[in-house]
């Protein structure tokens, strides 16, 4: 009889506490043994010179999301749970999106009708609350936090999904009551409309002025507001995508005072810049997304916040928008003014190639930091671990298998999207993800697609 399904030997196996060289005996879709000499297996995987490391979960991932009338997504749960694949990325936890006047079972419903039968990954939801009625916060949150959904997301800024503090408040507490978390995306939204306003009436529509309608101190202010009303509530939440210092230390404060404030980051934050979006023409709409990318000083605070650990989360938000496209960024009414070039970037194939060569190789970061900030640090906030997010016995085998020192230019055809560009077009990077694996099945094999469509399957959650 045959010990494992599959042995992958022969590689440098790194978690977020260990580096160790030892094969790996999968069976039944689980990490079944770490050792060597583990005997016979269906299958053996010679992975000598390679580093085999926990797939990575994208916890901020926007697929299929309505934007604005007319205005399409580039990514469906095909295309996007696909590129993840191909990023090394095993588990994608993309939005449900209630509407006004929507209850959330019903945007359940959606959502899940759209990633059935789709996905190459596994997946979970998060929900985003836009409409925070007594019954959504008082009977269907609670039924759908015992259901495994344990997170949501709200807005303090975008037309129609921005809420009061008052109402922010209410959500706070009903995630209090029921053990869910909150990720809050911070900008002050009278800010951005001010000044949104301003701009317009004196002719600066161009992408670039995206950038000046949302500064650095609507995003400061915010995240203050939103550590104050938490802290007012006693609830721990997640500060996502944050850009810049100012913010950053905000969430470095408040858990020095002794909060439970969660900080995540994303690779925009800390490969572009503003200049970025001053593109001749409409090129500079490639790069809008909000917050917008900052400064090279800013670069260096995010940089440093995932180092000390002011962020523990490193995610894509990974929000597409095909550019050429009248669905997308070049809509016509986005040529007219930034106001309508919908926001996002993608990204979430790009995320660990970025973060291994730019942090680990060029010395930012340990390795196994890394694997922190991009796989076990999500599930343990989200109530993924331990099924996900480590290699360790009992676990999904869940594992990318990277060559470490693999040179790749980062062109947009190697990132299998649905968009029709990537914003690191060009950029030259060490260490890449050959294969990945989900519950012990390839779905990308020496850079191809062997995974089937359908495979990935949704993940219920515990509360983190
Ligand atoms: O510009 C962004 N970030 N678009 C995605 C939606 C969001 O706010 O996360
Ligand atoms: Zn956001
Ligand atoms: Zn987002």
């Amino acid at each position: 009889m045959l010990d494992f399904d599959m042995i992958i030997r022969g590689g440098t196996v790194v978690t977020a506490g260990d580096t160790m060289r030892c094969d790996v005996g999968i069976r039944d879709g689980r990490i079944a043994a770490l050792g060597t000499d583990l005997g016979r297996a269906a299958e053996t995987v010679d992975a000598h010179g390679m580093l085999v490391m926990p797939g990575g979960i994208d916890s901020h991932v926007h697929l299929a999301q309505p934007s604005a009338p007319g205005i399409v997504s580039a990514d469906d749960f095909e295309t996007g749970t696909r590129s993840a694949a191909f990023g090394g990325t095993t588990t994608v936890m993309p939005f449900c999106m209630q509407e006004r006047d929507q209850s959330l079972r019903e945007a359940l419903k959606i959502y899940h009708a759209r990633a059935e039968d789709a996905c190459y990954v596994d997946t979970s939801f998060h929900l985003i609350i836009a409409d925070p009625t007594a019954s959504v916060l008082g009977q269907e949150l609670p039924a759908l936090v015992e259901e495994g959904y344990t997170s949501l997301k709200i807005y303090m800024t975008y037309a129609g999904l921005a809420l009061k503090d008052g109402e922010i408040l209410e959500v706070l507490s009903a995630a209090r009551r029921t053990g869910s978390l909150v990720m809050v995306h911070a900008e002050n939204d009278d800010v951005i409309r001010f000044l949104t306003d301003q701009l317009e009436r004196d002719g600066k529509t161009a992408p670039y002025y995206h950038a000046l309608s949302r500064p650095v101190p609507a995003e400061r202010e915010a995240t203050h507001r939103a550590i104050t009303l938490a802290e007012v509530v006693d609830v721990p939440i997640v500060i996502v995508h944050v850009s810049n210092a100012e913010a950053r230390d905000e969430i470095a404060r408040a858990n020095a005072r002794g909060l439970n404030i969660v900080g995540e980051t994303c690779p925009q934050y800390l490969m572009l810049t503003a200049s970025d979006l001053e593109g001749l023409d409409m090129e500079g709409a490639k790069y809008v997304c909000s917050p917008p990318p900052r400064d090279r000083s800013s670069q260096e605070a995010c940089w440093e916040g995932l180092a000390r650990g002011t962020f523990a989360l490193y995610s894509s938000d990974h929000c597409a928008f095909r550019y050429n496209d009248p669905a997308g960024k070049l809509n016509a009414k986005g040529r007219s003014s930034f106001r309508w070039v919908p926001n996002g970037v993608p990204g979430i194939a790009a995320r660990l190639p970025i973060l291994f060569s730019e942090g680990v190789i060029k010395g930012r970061i340990s390795l196994q930091q890394f694997v922190a900030l991009t796989a076990t640090n999500h599930a343990r906030t989200y109530g993924l671990y331990p099924r996900k997010g480590s290699i360790a016995i009992g676990s999904d085998a869940d594992i990318a298998i990277w060559d470490p020192e693999r040179q790749v230019t980062i062109t947009h055809d190697l990132l299998h999207d649905g968009a029709d560009y990537t914003p690191y077009e060009g950029l030259q990077v060490t260490g890449w993800p050959v294969s990945t694996m989900v519950r012990g099945r390839f779905v990308v094999r020496d850079g191809d697609l062997v995974g089937a469509k359908g495979f990935g399957e949704h993940v219920a959650r515990t509360k983190g």
